[in-house]
């Protein structure tokens, strides 16, 4: 390697100290990990090996970091997880679908948010209707099924609910909603459980006994929200739905529903190919979007179910301490928004002459994500570049990169659940993985002589330039899509002040005749979507109106 003349005298020194170091064999490196079970193996990290096809833990990674989210919930509507929780004391909760003030005697529902509550609550306009207002007096354990759990549809989003209540699918029950509630309570009585927690149109839970675990606030007769004295009930105004999904809009990202504390310790997730491996060769060819439970073999429900009791029998807290939705979300907080730019500059188009540049930026951008892990010795051989020796040299930056999250939790081992080590391994396969791509785009960078601290002796030709920025953008966009995190689904460009980004919730979104009331598209079959087709089955963002005309 030669330096250009130009170059400061402060860098110089620096760059000469780093290309000496440079000369000292990979192997006769010190292991860098306090951790003695890190692959110190160099010849391990292969920057050119991706995840295999059938591979899970990015999926456990992103149903795990989304639970109690709307966004990722609506995104995403079949669940593929069950988590134990438990909802505080002092926790306000709603119930609207009353025709007189008494307490409900059967199981029934409330909402987190008087928006839905207020929805169910049925009165001619005459005499308005009763609302009720609960706090909980105790902490009432609950368990959560997660992605649109309470959506009426027979394309499976009740499925892990039938698994829990029924062990087998009963599609034909969807809308069994009394005997659904009754034979969950039942199933849970065993285990203490009050509540099963589901999302809606927001988040609700189902309640076995209105007394045991809440009090009552207050008992109103409210102004009926609906409109038009012909029918009982009339039908609701677009602008209570619209307020519906604003207040289901709060619990859109993280932290979301922080009014149901979580246990992670007790996650189960049908991801879990070691748990669940009959849906993995379901899963074989399918996108995210069609993968389902239904399918599960009777061995694997039998296992769920006695991971369930084992994690419902456990006190209501990890034992290891870690902080999982934390651990998860630093994840996402250290690269979502810097792959996200990477590709935003990988996506301008550019002209031979500014290519260079551009690339150099882009190429700052990739050392800044790796910065803690680029290891000083970590330079290009000294000779021409070969493709295989990118893998080598670099190989010490992906290492440090990977572990870098889960060494010091894998050496807790011992204290772990095994939901706890499903999540270790979901957050070690996803941090390896954004390691690998990003390790290996800056290697190619440093190679091809677009990094300014590593400077070639004159410019890369253009097209050589082109080459590598096209194959970045290749890298970058196989990795977004493959993490699929809901973060990245936004609205582009974003709403205006009076405008809220929306994905399409069940049961809104497709009213076929503009400004017909969602009353009768609820009413009328003919009008339902298709859920198999277009946005309904891949929900995509879009900015609605916070105002007169609503639509959504
Ligand atoms: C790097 O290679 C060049 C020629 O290819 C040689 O002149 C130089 O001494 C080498 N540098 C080191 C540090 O080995
Ligand atoms: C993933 O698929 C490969 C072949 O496609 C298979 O050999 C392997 O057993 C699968 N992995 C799991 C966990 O089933
Ligand atoms: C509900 O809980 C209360 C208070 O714990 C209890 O007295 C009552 O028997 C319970 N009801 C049912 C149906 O179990
Ligand atoms: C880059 O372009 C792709 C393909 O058009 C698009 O899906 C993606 O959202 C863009 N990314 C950014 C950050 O603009
Ligand atoms: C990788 O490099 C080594 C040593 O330089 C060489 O023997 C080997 O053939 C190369 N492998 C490939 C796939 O290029």
């Amino acid at each position: 390697m030669l330096f250009t003349r130009k170059a400061a005298a402060v860098w110089l020194f620096l760059t000469f100290e780093r290309v000496l170091t440079a000369q000292i064999p990979l192997s006769s490196h010190t292991p860098s990990s306090f951790y003695p079970w890190v692959e110190n193996d160099l010849g391990q990290w292969v920057l050119d090996e991706g995840p295999a096809v059938n591979a899970t833990g990015h999926l456990v990674f992103e149903t795990a970091s989304s639970l109690l989210q709307h966004w990722a919930n609506t995104r995403h509507r079949i669940g593929h997880t069950i988590v134990p929780g438990t909802v505080p004391v002092g926790t306000v909760l709603y119930h609207g679908a009353l025709t007189s003030p008494h307490l409900p005697t059967a199981l029934d529902w409330v909402a987190v948010e008087p928006d839905h509550s207020t929805f169910f609550c049925k009165g001619p306009i005459e005499t308005g209707c009763w609302h009720l207002t609960l706090t909980v007096t105790r902490p009432m354990k609950v368990l959560y099924f997660d992605g649109n759990s309470a959506a009426k549809l027979p394309e499976g989003t009740m499925d892990t609910q039938d698994l829990v209540a029924w062990s087998e699918m009963k599609p034909e029950r969807v809308w069994s909603e009394e005997r659904r509630i009754k034979d969950l309570c039942k199933w849970g009585e065993k285990y203490g459980v009050n509540g099963f927690v589901r999302m809606e149109m927001n988040f609700e839970i189902m309640i076995c006994n209105f007394t045991s675990h809440m009090e009552i606030v207050s008992f109103l007769n409210l102004a009926s929200i609906r409109t038009g004295t012909s029918t009982d009930p009339p039908p609701v105004t677009a602008r209570h739905v619209f307020e519906l999904m604003h207040s289901a809009s709060w619990r859109e990202n993280y932290p979301g529903e922080t009014r149901i504390m979580l246990d992670f310790s007790g996650l189960v997730s049908f991801y879990d190919t070691a748990l669940v491996p009959s849906l993995v060769p379901r899963r074989v060819g399918l996108d995210r979007w069609d993968h389902r439970v239904a399918g599960i073999s009777s061995e694997d429900m039998e296992r769920v179910q006695d991971r369930l009791a084992q994690a419902l029998a456990l006190p209501p807290a990890t034992t290891s301490g870690i902080d999982w939705k934390t651990v998860l979300r630093v994840v996402i907080d250290r690269y979502a928004s810097r792959l996200e730019f990477i590709q935003h500059l990988l996506n301008l188009t550019l002209d031979d002459g500014s290519i260079f540049d551009h690339a150099q930026q882009i190429q700052r951008q990739l050392r800044t994500v790796l910065l803690p892990y680029t290891v000083f010795a970590a330079l290009p051989p000294n000779t021409s570049v070969t493709a295989n020796a990118t893998s080598l040299w670099a190989a010490p930056v992906f290492r440090e990169c990977a572990v870098s999250h889960t060494a010091s939790i894998a050496s807790r081992g011992t204290t772990l659940t095994p939901s706890e080590h499903l999540l270790l391994q979901a957050v070690r396969d996803t941090t390896h993985e954004i390691c690998r791509v990003v390790t290996k785009m800056w290697a190619s960078g440093m190679n091809l002589g677009v990094d300014a601290f590593y400077p070639p002796e004159q410019r890369p030709e253009v097209d050589r330039i082109h080459t590598l920025t096209g194959e970045w953008k290749e890298d970058v966009t196989h990795l977004i899509s493959w993490l699929d995190w809901s973060v990245w689904v936004k609205c582009r460009p974003a709403c205006g002040f009076e405008e809220m980004c929306y994905l399409p919730t069940w049961p809104f979104g497709f009213v076929r005749t503009p400004g017909a009331p969602p009353q009768a598209q609820w009413d009328s079959g003919s009008l339902w979507p298709d859920p198999n087709k277009g946005e309904w089955k891949r929900p995509q963002p879009k900015c609605i109106r916070r105002r007169e005309p609503y639509g959504l």
